[in-house]
Parts: C-alpha cells; structure tokens; sequence
C-alpha cells in the first residue's frame, strides 16, 4: 500500500456581502465533495471582505485578510458591496480592488459558454446562441480602475472628476500572453478588443498586441472597436472563441456576454497571472434584494470551483466532473428564479452534488 498523501488544499475564503456567505457555502459544499472524490484533504480559514470589513474595522480590506489571502494554495471570494455602504469612504469595492492587485491577479478569465440544451435561458434567439463559447481575458489590475490622479475636487457648482486611464507596455504584454496561451488551447483565435480610433492607451494595446503576434504565428489575431465588437458579440457570437481586452471594456463586456447565456448567475471567473494565488469569485454581485433569502443562484459560484480544480490543482478530470454536474442539473430544469425555476440556493446545490456523486463516486 502506498503511504503517500496528496497534501490538503489550504484555502482561504472571503464571502463578503449579500448572496456572497450563501454562494460560497454552496461552492464549498461541492469542492469538498469533489475534493475528497480524489482523496484529497481541504484546510479552510475564512476572513472579511467588503462592507462586512467596513463594519468590524473600517477596512474594506483588513490586512490580516490580505495575508491569509496571499499564504493560501486559492482563495475563493463570494461577493462585495451593497446599497447600505453606497455613501462609505472606502466603498467596499475597493477592499475587491486591492485584493486583486495585491494578488497580483492582472489577468481575469471569464468563460461565457452556452450549455447544450440551455439555449432558453438566453433571451437571444437559440440558433444565435447555440454553441457559444468565448472565454474573455480581461486585463484587471490596470487602466481606469487604479490609474491616478483621480477624484472629485472642487465646490458645487464648479466641481471637476478625474479618472486616468493608463497602461505600461508591461502590462499589456503580459495579459496578452495569457490570452495567446490560453487560444492555444482552444480554436486558436484571438480578438483583441480597444478603441485605437480615439484612446492613445489603445493604439498602445494595439501595438503591443501585432508585436506578440509575430512570437504566436498559429494563433490567428483580429482587432475589434469596442463598440462595435460590443454589437457583434450578440449578434454572431460564435464566431468568437478568446477575447482580450483592458479592465473597464472587460468589466462591461462581461457583464453584456452574460445575455447570451440568460444570467449573470451561472458565470465563474479566475484571476491570477501574478506571484499570489489564484482568485475565483462569480461574475455576479451581491444581489442585495435577494440576500439571505435562500434564492441566490449558486452556479456561478459552483462553477468557479471547476476552475480552480482546473488552474489552481490541475485537476482537469474534477474540473469536468463538477461543469457535467452544473451541465446536467441545468437540463434537469433544477434551477432558482434567476432562471424561471423554483428551487432554493440549497437545493440546486444539493441537485449539483447529488450528480457529482455518480460522476466521481467518494
Ligand atoms: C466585476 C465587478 C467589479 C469590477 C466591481 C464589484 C468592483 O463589477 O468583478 O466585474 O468592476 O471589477
Ligand atoms: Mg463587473
């Protein structure tokens, strides 16, 4: 018999806000089942994030959060912000902002992929979006989101803001191989998506992306205005296959590409490329109206874990087995509201776990 031992998974979860506690414990639920599937042990420590943070210690962000974070094998975040902390300085968000950039997290994955048989969901028409599968890389740790100076000076009625949008070739450079890499795994097709007609930043991008170009001969780039890309992607959306693009037209984009599979509540994101830890979180917010109601849809979250098996563990045979569970209980119709079913967060979790239990047996 052999005595060797996989060692436990240490993972740090940061549930944050609204529906955040409730996805995150559906997550876990799965991932433990996954995990111990293979054998393999979990060690979980949680900390606070987000307005839950404001409210014990002022810091959206608390560094003792920070450090657990960076020390973890993956940290898996639930959600941040609500309406109760709109007029807080700090916003909550920031505590998100800074835990992406002090993980080094620059590049965010976002899979947008329409299940067989869940063409409904969308409220596109099926045979636009049957088969879609995009996986957008969006740049995270730079642009409009941390570019300085930025703010709001001055006095009524004569106030100015300011943000700054900005980019290194660095940053650029870096982000734009995790999208050549990952196209490689997949159609072998690259949209880089700016605005080089009017935004300096982009004609950088633009460079910086025919420059790489040259080193990734076999993988085949095209440019895109963010505009009209932003039309296309609903139109003919298949004809995508990676997208990658800067932090704000990534943030919007992501949030537009959810229309073709019906909800924001069933897309998983990862982001990393960095020397800490990967991140997964749900593309959703904290939903604040359906908080603590037992209605939050849990895919999003289940299906961040699929890709933490994947990237963080390797794990390629969990990682599918737990998106063929999410697949499964998706044309099994056992779904919560977001999607027209009637089932609670629990019971589509129970569902997901129930059908991981055939796939990989414990
Ligand atoms: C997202 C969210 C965040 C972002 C917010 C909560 C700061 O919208 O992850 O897409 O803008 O990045
Ligand atoms: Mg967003």
């Amino acid at each position: 018999m052999s005595t060797a031992t996989t060692p436990p998974l240490h993972l740090v979860t940061v549930p944050g806000d609204g529906v955040g506690p409730e996805v995150t414990a559906a997550a876990l639920a799965v991932l433990r089942a996954a995990l111990s599937s293979a054998g393999i042990r979990m060690e979980v420590s949680e900390h606070p994030i987000g307005g839950l943070a404001l409210d014990q210690s002022g810091d959206p962000l608390p560094e003792p959060t920070l450090a657990a974070c960076r020390r973890a094998d993956a940290v898996l975040l639930g959600a941040v912000g609500g309406p109760r902390w709109d007029r807080r300085k700090p916003r909550p968000e920031a505590g998100l902002l800074r835990l992406r950039s002090g993980l080094g997290a620059f590049a965010n994955v976002r899979p947008v992929r329409v299940m067989a048989g869940a063409e409904m969901h969308s409220p596109l028409r099926p045979e636009i979006v049957r088969g879609t599968d995009i996986v957008f890389v969006r740049e995270l740790t730079g642009g409009a989101y941390f570019g300085k100076p930025r703010g709001v000076e001055g006095r009524p009625p004569d106030r100015r803001g300011v943000d700054t949008i900005e980019y290194s070739e660095s940053e650029i450079r870096r982000v734009a191989e995790v999208a050549f890499t990952l196209a490689r795994s997949r159609r072998h097709k690259l949209t880089s998506v700016d605005k080089a007609n009017v935004l300096a930043t982009s004609v950088l991008w633009r460079e910086v992306l025919d420059e790489l170009a040259e080193a990734h001969p076999d993988i085949e780039l095209e440019h895109a205005l963010v505009d009209s890309f932003s039309l296309r992607v609903l139109l003919d959306p298949r004809r995508f296959d990676v997208v990658v693009t800067e932090n704000l037209m990534g943030d919007i984009l992501t949030d537009e590409a959810a229309a073709l599979v019906g909800t924001l509540g069933t897309l998983p994101s990862a982001s990393g490329g960095g020397d800490g830890p990967w991140l997964y979180e749900p593309v959703h917010g904290s939903a604040p109206d359906i908080a603590g109601k037992g209605l939050a849809n849990p895919l999003g979250a289940i299906a961040s874990t699929a890709m933490l098996l994947r990237l963080s563990l390797g794990r390629e045979d969990l990682a599918k087995a737990v998106e063929q569970a999410i697949g499964a209980v998706v044309q099994a119709g056992s779904l919560t509201p977001d999607m027209n079913g009637a089932l609670s967060t629990q019971a589509v979790t129970e569902a997901v776990l129930a059908q991981l239990g055939e796939l990989v047996p414990a």
